[in-house]
């Protein structure tokens, strides 16, 4: 029988797929055997890690990675091999600042962080399009403006002074026990959108009850970070064939954010368009800035991209560290007595300044950074082409290299007892040792892709202390935890802190 010139086309169609397929892998021997044995004087931290990437993915899904890591450089030293093409690297001079201050760009981990189909500051790649997108953005951020603006302050007060202060009046009166976690995050979402789209366009997680329940939608976005950035052809894969990886509530939590975060967008366009003043919003800013080059459709979505990052980055990193700046005031009497003996000298209405001059304050803040990273990284980059060097090993263009916050923050020759909350090692240190320990905490990165809201971070946590320790005691309760997770973010586990509140004694 005479073959059939549709049976031809599926023979062809195999034999092409088959070529394809022993050339995929062919390429794969290829790179790992070349990158193997570029980087073969350099320890491994498990025997597997120069041939596959199972290990570090395993390490990843069981957010076991920032301990793993930690026991191999403790064994290996300073650099080490965690998958194929992949090292960890953990000493700062030749090593933390090559790669951060350096410039080595953020390659393709990045490229699933996009909010409407746009990208924006955090996971772009170029560095001349990120410094392009950074210089319209900085402004707002910079130190002396948060330190500065008037807008500022009545942000603050009125979010915390106009709605948490009397909330957490009412839970001392009624004695009660709350997930205090949940009602930072609410505070902190109010005070960064009012950051961003100006009073009065802001949300009302505090005191809406249904509003509050939208953060369960970046908790569960938050959960799949692992799998979204991780494995991202295999999350398309398992949508497409319906095979449940991740459920319905965590997959629709993107779109859900999506849809909150335009609607406030609309909300500050509308009022923009009404009060036809000039607005300091950070919204109103880059719309302004972006114009320009992006008129069209694209524009919108580009602006709402830059906001839904910022209000994700603005309540979650600030929430967790107050919560435990909270758990560790109610268990560390002589610490707090220490605190509230510097905050009795402010008086009713302090400024940004008279609060940032405050030594013991700032040591629990940085305290609280370097013990519980809200933040904890890794944050991969991109060895440039020409190669580089780090830690005295030649290491070829396109190798990726990251640092583990957590790892960077244990080092007990920088920080002695370092699971141990001590705000006075901030205090007691010498200027040497104090230039040392500032070189290792890393809680907001360093280099050009340093957080872009460290100035605001710090200026809403340390007016939130202020307000909540001049007023009230927390109370540890038999439910609390100080339970932390250990993934790319450091959230307390089930995203729930339990304390009572009482009136200051
Ligand atoms: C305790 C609070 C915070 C912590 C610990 C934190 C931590 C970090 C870290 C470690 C990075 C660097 C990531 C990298 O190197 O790839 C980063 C970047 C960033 N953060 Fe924060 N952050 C905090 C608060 C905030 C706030 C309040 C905002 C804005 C409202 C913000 C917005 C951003 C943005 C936009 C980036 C990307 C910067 C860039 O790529 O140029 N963060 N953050």
């Amino acid at each position: 029988m005479m073959p059939t010139s549709n049976s031809i086309t599926y023979q062809l169609v195999a034999w092409l797929a088959a070529v394809a397929v022993v050339c995929y892998l062919l390429n794969n021997i290829w790179n790992i055997t070349t990158q193997a044995s570029s980087l073969s004087a350099i320890p491994n931290a498990h025997f597997s890690a120069p041939y596959s990437r199972l290990w570090l993915l395993y390490l990843k899904a069981t957010e076991t990675e920032h301990h793993a890591r930690e026991r191999a450089h403790r064994r290996l030293g300073p650099i080490i091999q965690i998958a194929p093409k992949e090292l960890s690297v953990n000493c700062i001079e030749n090593g933390v600042k090559t790669i951060y201050s350096g410039g080595f760009e953020k390659g393709e981990w990045y490229k699933g962080f996009v909010n409407y189909g746009k990208s924006f500051l955090f996971g772009i790649g170029p560095n001349k399009l990120h410094a392009e997108r950074k210089r319209m953005l900085f402004p707002m951020f910079s130190n002396s403006y948060v330190q500065t603006s008037s807008e500022v302050t009545k942000i603050l007060d009125t979010i915390l002074l106009e709605r948490l202060i009397p909330q957490m009046k009412m839970w001392a009166l009624n004695q009660s026990v709350v997930d205090i976690h949940r009602e930072n995050k609410a505070a902190m979402m109010d005070i960064t959108t009012a950051y961003l789209f100006g009073l009065g366009n802001q949300t009302n997680f505090l005191l809406d009850p249904k509003e509050k329940n939208k953060l369960t939608l970046f908790e569960q976005a938050v959960s799949a970070l692992f799998w979204m950035t991780e494995l991202p052809t295999l999350v398309k894969l398992c949508y497409l064939l319906r095979i449940p990886l991740l459920s319905t509530e965590v997959l629709t939590s993107f779109q859900s954010i999506e849809t909150m975060v335009a609607e406030v967008c609309d909300r500050t366009k509308q009022s923009l368009l009404e009060t036809k003043k000039p607005h300091t919003s950070l919204y109103a800013q880059l719309q302004e800035k972006l114009e320009p080059t992006l008129a069209g459709p694209d524009l919108d979505p580009s602006v709402a991209a830059e906001m839904m990052d910022n209000i994700q980055a603005g309540h979650e990193g600030p929430a967790i560290t107050v919560t435990y700046v909270m758990c560790e005031l109610s268990r560390n009497f002589e610490v707090l007595s220490r605190l509230r003996l510097e905050l009795s000298s402010l008086d009713a209405h302090p400024t940004a300044q008279d609060i940032e001059s405050l030594p013991f304050l700032d040591a629990v803040l940085l305290e609280t950074l370097r013990r519980y990273p809200a933040a904890l990284g890794p944050f991969p980059r991109n060895v440039p082409l020409k190669g580089s060097n780090l830690g005295g090993f030649d290491i070829p263009g396109g190798t990726i290299v990251s640092a583990s916050i957590y790892c960077l923050h244990n080092n007990s020759a920088v920080f002695p007892n370092p699971e141990r909350w001590l705000p006075d090692r901030w205090i007691a240190a010498s200027a040497e040792q104090r230039k040392s320990m500032n070189k290792w905490l890393w809680a907001f990165g360093t280099g050009s892709r340093m957080c872009i809201g460290s100035h605001l971070a710090i200026r809403m946590m340390k007016t939130f202390i202020v307000a909540v320790y001049s007023e009230f005691d927390t109370v540890i309760v038999p439910e609390t935890s100080f339970k932390q997770t250990y993934g790319l973010i450091g959230a307390p586990v089930d995203n729930k802190v339990m304390l009572g509140i009482r009136k200051q004694m």
